[in-house]
């Protein structure tokens, strides 16, 4: 069996960082026709664990993220869509993967370090917040999921969900999978700048183009992006280290004869930023408008969007509770069967 898992936060509109890093995967994955099953999650719960306060966002944005994932094409009669608050067997193996765990491994794991670092918390760290990579572990191996395709950010849940399993494995017998991470093969892919230059597309840092973004929006932030700041008459020869428009052109366009050709020329000179800008302006909007317009049918119909997790769910809380099962009785806790 190929079982592919991955998701979302929904703690905004997904933007082209998630669409190169992941979600253009994705959807190649799904045509691919290779997979038995695809199960993509609205991580609600995991977006809570920093959000405790602010729950109706949170609802909010999993209408959001559910009709970005519509817009880009991932299909429901191919993949299963679902939220993970409401399979309750996620929660159930998280309490007994905490157990496999610790504090120390958690404080270690560099994604969560990071986030730590960002958020201030400093001293205050929520207990769930610390613990989500071992939720990760029960969203992943809930699915019996062997391949999960994310972004580079992503890499250290995966090594600790690889730890996880292998020590319930030792403990237990072999009930769970150990599932393999799948970066894009583009390497700026892997990690997008955002349009200011800094090292990560992020809501937080403000620095996004979002995929619902209109074509005004679109374009002025293409004027806004970062370029090389020695560039400074058409005629000086130009600089690709940190030129996010060139780093732009290499994830999204196709034509890399073009790209290539636009790279010599800048470097040479005679090339101007208004120019690169232009033309990174049509490449995007290319790939963004059938976007957009699948995402404003969608719009429309918001209960049927609804219906559609709904389903995605019930199927998901039937894998998750059959895989629930089996953990249990390794650990013979099925005083009742
Ligand atoms: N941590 C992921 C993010 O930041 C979301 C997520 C939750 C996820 N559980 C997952 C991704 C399991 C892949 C697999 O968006």
């Amino acid at each position: 069996m190929k079982t592919i898992l991955t998701g979302d936060r929904p703690t905004g509109k997904l933007h082209l960082g998630h669409y190169v890093g992941s979600l253009r995967e994705r959807v190649r994955l799904q045509n691919s026709g290779e997979f038995d099953k695809i199960f993509i999650m609205i991580a609600d719960a995991q977006a809570l664990t920093d959000h405790a306060g602010t729950p109706a966002a949170v609802r909010e944005n999993i209408f959001n993220v559910a009709l970005d994932y519509l817009a880009v094409g991932l299909d429901p009669a191919k993949s299963t869509l679902f939220i993970q608050s409401q399979v309750a067997e996620l929660f159930e193996l998280t309490a007994y993967y905490m157990n496999v765990v610790t504090v120390a491994r958690l404080e270690r794991n560099p994604t969560v370090k990071n986030e730590i670092a960002q958020k201030n918390f400093s001293t205050s760290i929520p207990a769930g917040f610390l613990c989500y990579p071992i939720s990760q572990a029960a969203d992943i191996t809930a699915f019996d999921a062997n391949i999960v395709p994310v972004g580079e950010d992503q890499a250290p849940m995966l090594e600790q969900t690889r730890e996880i399993v292998r020590k319930m494995n030792e403990l237990y017998g072999e009930i769970l999978v150990e599932p393999d991470i799948l970066l894009p093969q583009n390497q700026v892919c892997r990690r997008l700048p955002g349009i200011d230059g800094k090292a990560k597309m992020s809501k937080t840092l403000g620095n996004c183009i979002y995929l619902s973004d209109d074509s005004k929006t679109v374009a002025a932030k293409v004027k806004d992006m970062y370029t090389d700041p020695l560039h400074i008459r058409v005629s000086d020869p130009g600089h690709l280290e940190g030129n996010v428009v060139f780093t732009y052109l290499d994830a999204f366009c196709e034509d890399k004869e073009t790209v290539a050709e636009m790279k010599e020329h800048y470097q040479r000179g005679g090339l101007g930023d208004v120019k690169v800008k232009r033309f990174l302006t049509e490449v995007l909007e290319d790939i963004l408008t059938p976007i957009r317009n699948r995402r404003a049918e969608y719009e429309k119909n918001p209960a049927e969007v609804m219906k559609m997790l709904k389903d995605g769910t019930k199927v998901a809380r039937e894998k998750a509770a059959e895989v629930l099962g089996r953990v249990k009785r390794a650990m013979k806790i099925n005083y009742f069967d």
